[in-house]
């Protein structure tokens, strides 16, 4: 029996050099030790051995099966070591490593989050509305004639139903008062929409920021400290700003306001930046009927409001010629402002 298990270690022994990789050493593995190895079939024939020579015959078969275990093991290391080294010789692992391109944030997205920044710390609350509207909201509570240019089907998109896109964010001042009471400070930055002809300043999509403070005696003067602090924050303490008379049907008396303007290599302008005014009684007057109160009564509460283009004040800050490079998603436009 001792030579029978001596060849069949030698012969395991050999096939385990022999194997060149993880399956043929499986196979030699399983010609010794599997359910009809070579060793396992001799380890049944122990019953056949006399009794007093069982002992010896099992040592013997113990010791065999250990060598050829360990040497199983040490060759499939040496396997696995060669297959990983056989990978690897393709790389070159002194080549440079891949850039990760890292993302930044959007100049509108810059300019908008500077602009809540400033009047949030003035006092000014968030404040949100649908941009799908009814004409109610978009219109007719902030004093707007139905005859008024701007219900115009040519210039509003409106849906069957009669609903809209709304045209500015103004109808976020309605939605507002119709749900708080005074004192209201709230500003409503958000898309507005117009069938506007897109051009290099005109977008049928846009971004504007809306602000409206309602209180008792909240007069022009804190509505022009307020803007003109605003617009200095935002472009520069040394901005000149101008509040120039003009027409909303939603406030009395109304103003655009301009900042002036000192673009490298040109003469100064001044540039229009925004609408604004105090609030027209008969907004209060269209809010006190639908909340069915005198919260707003206008002999009570005064307020001003103002509303500006945030897709214009990045232009301006930036000195961007073509609006339609904030929507392209050009990574070489975007990087400037990594
Ligand atoms: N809604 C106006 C527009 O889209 C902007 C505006 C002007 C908003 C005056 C106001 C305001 O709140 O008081 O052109």
């Amino acid at each position: 029996m001792k030579e029978q298990i001596d060849s069949i270690q030698a012969e395991a022994l050999a096939a385990i050099a022999a194997a060149a990789d993880e399956r043929s050493l499986d196979d030699a593995r399983v010609a010794v030790l599997g359910k009809k190895g070579t060793l396992t079939l001799a380890a049944a024939g122990i019953k056949d051995v006399p009794k007093e020579d069982k002992a010896a015959v099992g040592q013997l078969l113990n010791a065999a099966r250990t060598v050829i275990t360990g040497a199983l093991e040490e060759k499939q290391l040496a396997v696995r070591e060669a297959a990983d080294r056989a990978a690897l010789a393709g790389i070159d692992i002194t080549l440079p490593g891949r850039a990760v391109n890292t993302g930044s944030l959007h100049p509108l997205t810059i300019l908008r989050d500077q602009a809540i920044g400033i009047l949030r710390r003035m006092g000014f609350a968030l404040a949100e509305g649908p941009e799908i509207e009814d004409e109610f909201h978009c219109f007719d509570a902030l004093n707007t004639p139905a005859d008024h240019p701007a219900r115009n089907e040519k210039d509003t998109f409106y849906f069957d139903s009669g609903k809209l896109l709304r045209t500015h964010t103004s109808s976020v001042q309605v939605r507002t008062m119709e749900s708080q009471k005074p004192p209201v400070r709230i500003i409503a930055p958000g898309s507005a929409y117009r069938r506007d002809e897109i051009d290099a300043t005109h977008l049928s999509v846009f971004n504007q920021l809306e602000g409206l403070y309602v209180a008792e005696d909240v007069s022009l003067p804190d509505l022009k400290g307020t803007l003109e602090y605003f617009f200095r924050e935002l472009f520069g303490t040394e901005t000149e700003v101008r509040f120039r008379p003009h027409f909303f049907p939603f406030t009395e008396p109304s103003f655009e306001i301009d900042v002036k303007l000192h673009a490298k290599g040109q003469a100064p302008r001044w540039i229009e930046v925004a609408g604004c005014g105090m609030v027209d009684p008969a907004v209060f007057e269209a809010i006190s009927k639908s909340r069915k109160d005198d919260a707003f009564d206008p002999a009570k509460v005064t307020g001003f409001a103002f509303g500006m283009g945030l897709d214009r004040l990045a232009m301006i800050r930036w000195g961007i010629k073509d609006i339609r490079l904030l929507i392209e998603n050009d990574a070489r436009f975007l990087k400037q402002f990594a």
